[in-house]
């Protein structure tokens, strides 16, 4: 499933220390390269700018891709923000807590913690892993969080399959978002994020596993989100919310 392993590199650039590289190429398992040239990984992890950043070859130079913690164009900046819209309206207002079993980039997460619901995330990519543990020390750091002395979302390292089986609380709700193949070539995954996320991670082959066993790990809900050409994953769904391109797919449980 993951094409990561011998694609990926951690790339020290002469800034900071060394040893906070050495240490993430361990946890890791992959190479420590002082260079970008000239190595036969396509892929690099490295901070700059206070950050980890992925880089391909076509963003070497650019600057890489990070996990973006600030608010998305035209979201309410206030805490919380408004839960509005079909992603709100199929994860529930009522819902105190939600899973999100793939995380991902956690623009998804992000924006559930900014409405105000207590957010626990599963990654299973272990790079994708430190990219949201570093993303998420650095929302610690933001003066708003500390103001409202808000804890980030919890991170749990592993395949949701298994880790929804031992949570320690069963939450209201389950959010799944898992790969799809692009329908045709350069359509949604044409942002760059999710296209490296593709060429990294893959596809989800085991969503009808993972629905499954989110569905058996909820308390109330599993919400879905779905190209529009996706069959339901979990069969005919409660009910249905979004636009053309993309649906929230919601199974209430009773
Ligand atoms: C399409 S991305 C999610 C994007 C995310 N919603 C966002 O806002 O950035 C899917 C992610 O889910 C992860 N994933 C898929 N199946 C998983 C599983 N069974 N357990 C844990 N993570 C999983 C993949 O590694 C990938 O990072």
């Amino acid at each position: 499933m993951s094409t990561t392993q011998n694609q990926l590199a951690v790339l020290f650039e002469g800034n900071g220390e060394i040893s906070k590289f050495e240490a993430l190429a361990e946890r890791l398992n992959v190479p420590l390269r002082q260079s970008s040239e000239q190595n036969p990984e396509a892929f690099f992890l490295t901070w700059r700018d206070g950050e980890l950043k992925l880089l391909d070859t076509e963003l070497l130079r650019k600057g890489g891709l990070s996990v973006d913690i600030s608010p998305r164009n035209g979201e309410q900046r206030s805490y919380p923000a408004p839960k509005e819209g079909a992603f709100a309206q199929a994860i529930g207002r009522k819902t105190k807590t939600v899973v999100d079993a793939t995380t991902g980039w956690a623009q998804d997460s992000l924006c559930l913690f900014r409405m105000g619901y207590e957010v626990r995330c599963i990654e299973r990519s272990p790079m994708m892993a430190e990219l949201l543990t570093d993303a998420f020390e650095r929302l610690t750091q933001e003066l708003w969080v500390q103001k409202l002395e808000l804890t980030p979302p919890v991170l749990l390292h592993g395949n949701a399959i298994e880790l929804l089986k031992n949570l320690a609380s069963p939450p209201d709700c389950i959010y799944l978002d898992p790969m799809f193949p692009p329908k045709r070539k350069k359509s949604a995954l044409s942002k760059k994020t999710m296209t490296i996320l593709q060429n990294v991670v893959g596809e989800d082959l085991d969503k009808t596993e993972l629905f499954a066993a989110a569905f058996s790990a909820t308390a109330k809900r599993v919400v879905v989100k779905s190209p529009d050409y996706a069959e339901p994953l979990g069969g005919k769904p409660t009910e249905t919310f979004g636009s053309k391109l993309l649906r929230y797919d919601v199974y209430l449980k009773n």
